[in-house]
């Protein structure tokens, strides 16, 4: 098992690029499969997840050449694809397995998507229950709840579907599905969530609309190929952003990051606790908000966190977790029940981890109390093969007493294979 110890830095100074969105990768794939013609990607994230992403479309027939640098997608156009002759293996990814069975629902042939250890507890029902109310066929284990799930491609028909959850995955696996359906599919929340289908959508000439409180999509219309550009994936930056916050002595310029409004959840809530960060040289980048942070270290305090935001910043409590030890000053964090149904637990592998570095932690339902302390001790944690959870514990080892050692490691090729090299490139002892 890979096991990695990381002792405490000086300063976290230098200027960085982290790599692309994991989210805009994986649609970068699916959209580039469904339009005609070709379809350019560059600054694609080549993590284990968007991977599993682009073997599914080669195995269902789409060419994808990567010269290193940019990926070229030889779309087939909407009923383009192939039945996959074997099982599909999403490996970890939520968003391969949810957004493809969405997608698969209304093909003309069989499909069976499957996924690791952990990927095959998570819950399904979420994306498999609303696609039942298009007509798709959907068989899995537990009812349909858990993969692997089989899939009878089938006439849909679209829906208004109100999800009792903010999830972008659930909102475009039905719009996915609705691009086959008869009518209009459409999707309402109880909170905006990332909205990189609805633009990528608009972007590849689908007749997409964004609602009130989330989006539309009419069936049967072909898209065209596009050029596409990745911005550096917020979700990655995230964990320098904390790491020169919590360091004295830190300057960081983390360059090229998507701000879409529905991702910097992370920028306001650290702003909120005290943080010194500048977005700089804003721009636009294939129908996505870009800008550079820059990011120094900051005196934390402690604040409540709650409602709009949680979903804006989904994948980023585990680092959050951290910021709050790190405060003065009590982190109340409520409404994000969705954290126990993540990789893993990350409610209860934050509070777990947090405790064995000496931070006072009490775990509720939907959140956690942190009380900050304004340091770490030394511990060795688990990642419980939670990518996020393993980054974030080494961000905190930057600013703890003594040296952090996180086991189970491997877990960080999924979305920021470079995580490594990039936090020892910007640590000075
Ligand atoms: C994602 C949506 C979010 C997020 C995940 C990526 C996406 O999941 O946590 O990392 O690309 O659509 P939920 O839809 O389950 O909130």
């Amino acid at each position: 098992m890979q096991t990695y110890t990381v002792q405490p830095a000086g300063s976290i100074r230098g200027e960085i690029s982290v790599p692309g969105d994991k989210s805009i990768s994986h649609r970068s794939i699916m959209f580039g499969s469904l339009a005609r013609g070709t379809t350019t990607v560059r600054g694609f994230l080549r993590g284990e997840d968007n991977m599993a992403t682009l073997n599914a479309f080669r195995m269902m027939g789409v060419e994808i050449a990567d010269d290193g640098e940019v990926l070229t997608i030889a779309g087939r156009g909407l009923h383009g694809l192939r039945e996959p002759e074997d099982v599909i293996d999403c490996g970890n990814s939520g968003t391969s397995i949810r957004l493809l069975t969405g997608l698969l629902a209304g093909q003309r042939f069989f499909s069976v998507l499957t996924g690791d250890q952990y990927l095959r507890k998570r819950p399904m029902k979420r994306v498999v229950g609303p696609l039942g109310l298009m007509g798709a066929v959907i068989h899995g284990r537990d009812g349909g709840e858990k993969a692997p799930l089989a899939l009878t491609g089938s006439p849909l028909t679209g829906i208004d579907y109100t999800s009792p959850v903010a999830s972008a995955q659930v909102k475009s696996a039905l719009l996915l599905a609705g691009l086959y359906a008869t009518g209009e599919t459409r999707v309402t929340e109880p909170h905006r969530s990332r909205d990189h289908t609805e633009r990528m959508l608009a972007h590849f000439g689908a007749d997409v609309r964004v609602t009130e409180q989330g989006a539309a999509v009419s069936g049967g219309r072909e898209m065209e190929g596009r050029e596409i550009v990745v911005p550096g994936d917020i979700s990655s930056a995230a964990f320098f952003m904390v790491a020169a916050l919590i360091v004295p002595g830190s300057e960081l310029l983390i360059r090229g990051v998507g701000v879409n409004p529905t991702r910097t959840g992370i920028i306001d809530i650290l702003l909120a606790m005290g943080g010194d960060i500048q977005l700089l040289n804003r721009r636009e980048v294939s129908g996505e908000p870009v800008a550079d942070l820059l990011v120094r270290s900051s005196s934390l305090k402690g604040i409540e966190i709650g409602g709009d935001v949680v979903p804006r910043a989904i994948d980023e409590f585990p680092v959050v977790g951290i910021a709050a030890a790190l405060a003065e000053g009590t982190t109340t964090i409520h409404d994000a029940r969705e954290l126990r149904v993540k990789e893993t637990d990350r409610i209860a592998a934050s509070a777990a981890n947090l405790r064995q570095a000496g931070v006072s932690v009490e775990e509720t339902p939907d959140g956690m109390i942190v009380s900050g302390r304004g340091r770490l001790d030394g511990c060795t944690v688990d990642s419980r093969g939670d990518h996020r959870i393993a980054m974030s514990m080494l961000v905190g080892g930057m600013a703890a007493s003594g040296p952090v050692t996180v086991t189970d490691t491997a877990c960080i090729a999924t979305s920021f294979p470079s995580f490594l090299p990039l936090l020892e490139q910007v640590s000075r002892r």
